[in-house]
């Protein structure tokens, strides 16, 4: 079965009652059972950490490159548009990656049309608050599915 893995950055935890003309009403375990809804619907199965410190969510990508996840989704709120460190340990591991947001990133203020980490990621999804995590989940599960096909007709290595 595969394991998308959702990840929250910072202050996310406080979904629902955070500025809500950005970034809706749904609470953080809402947005979490809606991406969960749609990975169950398609056979998968969705593993979450949100956290507010930087090197928890390092770690837990670092473990992803060896515990059989599949594809990551990732909401990284404010550390996206400052952390190289998140970056480059996007770009160390080699699943599908899909970069999330609530919020259209590209209307609001200017230091949130930067993204550092999208370059380490396949593609993005920002503006369409709560409806943005199945799209997310479904283009994670494509990726997944579309690599796993190129590598099955690659056939075994050489020996
Ligand atoms: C966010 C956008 C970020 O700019 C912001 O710092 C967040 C949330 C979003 O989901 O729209 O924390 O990632």
């Amino acid at each position: 079965m595969t394991t998308i893995l959702l990840l929250h950055g910072p202050n996310l935890s406080q979904l629902g009652t955070r500025d809500p003309r950005h970034y809706g009403t749904a609470t953080l375990a809402e947005v979490v059972a809606a991406a969960r809804v749609e990975a169950e619907a398609h056979g998968a199965r969705l593993d979450h950490l949100q956290t507010e410190h930087e090197g928890e969510l390092l770690a837990r990508l670092h473990a992803a490159r060896t515990d059989a996840t599949g594809a990551v989704v990732l909401n990284a709120g404010a550390w996206t548009h400052s952390s190289y460190a998140l970056h480059d340990a996007l770009e160390l591991l080699e699943v599908p990656k899909v970069e999330l947001h609530l919020s259209n990133v590209h209307a609001r203020e200017s230091f949130r049309r930067t993204s550092v980490i999208a370059p380490a990621c396949d593609g993005s999804i920002a503006g369409f608050g709560v409806h943005g995590y199945p799209l997310a989940v479904r283009a994670a599960l494509a990726l997944h599915a579309q690599r796993t096909a190129t590598r099955d007709s690659a056939g075994p290595p050489p020996s």
